[in-house]
């Protein structure tokens, strides 16, 4: 199974349009140790030329068009994509928009939770994509079953389960606050290559490692997890947003609550962060918070990197 990441960066990407915090700053000066990265996605084959993109990010041109893997290949007919199906672990802006560049009467299959589901019918634009060509199957939770887009079995099992995390941000109800966890809202989704049996989570947004979650990812092979904050205030403190990163539905790195004491008991052989957001310091390469990380045993996710299983 070959798995690329296409975008490592959080909503806004890295850097962000309008943001101009120190980070942001040094990215857009190409100043050592700051790599620009665009918005949340990986690519996922069984390595037989086909393709699932778990999340569709507003940035996914520019991250086709960096991997020619996911272009139509010589001797395709006039059109054509390995691209099959894509896999959403949320609703959010970051996760959906991208799939709105998926149009052009190509046949692929959307999997999402029903609430996510619900959220793209609730919204017309989505039609652009029409059911008969791009089928929208549901994950229901806990459930393993194999991915398939375009009449292709595309080698690879989905098993969707709920995390704690939030609704997405622009279905928030201000008059009857919902930002808790509804299950559906967030998911983690762990995909499996069916010939080899090996196996990889992605879950990038998580508010919480809680001992389901602990539970499920004790003893993985890979993990790419949550890496939007390294501090709870972060945003806070920076001036950037009045929210933490809980309210944001987002666990930091740093801390006793935080990512990296949550996973140091699992004995998870390779940890990934990915969704991090510009305000993170890990995004430069020489500060002290990058170091802690690597001594912790992560890697930071930077777009383009690739990795088999
Ligand atoms: C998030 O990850 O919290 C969201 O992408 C925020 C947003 O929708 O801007
Ligand atoms: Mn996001
Ligand atoms: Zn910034």
């Amino acid at each position: 199974m070959r798995i690329r990441i296409l975008g490592s960066g959080a909503g806004g990407g890295f850097p962000q349009w309008n943001c101009n915090c120190a980070n942001c700053r040094a990215v857009r000066a190409g100043a050592p140790g700051f790599s620009p990265r665009t918005q949340s996605s990986l690519a996922v084959s069984a390595e037989d030329g086909n393709w699932v993109l778990l999340n569709a990010s507003p940035d996914l041109r520019e991250q086709i068009a960096a991997a020619p893997e996911l272009a139509p290949a010589e001797g395709d007919p006039v059109r054509a994509s390995p691209i099959k199906a894509v896999a959403l672990t949320n609703g959010d802006v970051d996760h959906v928009a991208g799939l709105l560049n998926l149009r052009e009467a190509q046949p692929f299959s959307v999997y999402a939770a029903g609430r996510v589901l619900q959220a793209l019918g609730a919204n017309p634009i989505f039609t652009i994509l029409q059911t008969q060509l791009v089928p929208r199957i549901e994950l229901r939770m806990d459930e393993t079953i194999p991915l398939k887009g375009a009449g292709v079995d595309l080698g690879l099992t989905i098993r969707a389960f709920p995390v704690p995390g939030k609704i997405a941000l622009y279905l928030e109800n201000k008059n009857a606050p919902n930002f808790g966890t509804s299950a559906g809202d967030t998911l983690g989704l762990e995909i499996s290559a069916t010939k080899t049996g090996k196996s990889f989570f992605y879950i990038p947004g998580c508010a919480k490692v809680d001992e389901p979650l602990a539970n499920r990812l004790r003893n993985a092979s890979l993990v790419f997890f949550d890496g939007t904050l390294f501090h709870e205030n972060e945003m806070i403190e920076q001036g950037l947003l009045g929210k933490t990163g809980s309210r944001m539905g987002h666990i930091n790195m740093s801390g006793e609550d935080g990512s990296i004491a949550a996973f140091a008991p699992l004995n998870v052989a390779r940890k990934i962060y990915v969704h991090i957001n510009n305000s993170n310091p890990v995004l430069n390469a020489h500060s002290k918070e990058h170091a802690a990380v690597r001594a912790a045993g992560w890697e930071v996710g930077a777009d383009g990197m690739e990795m088999t299983l």
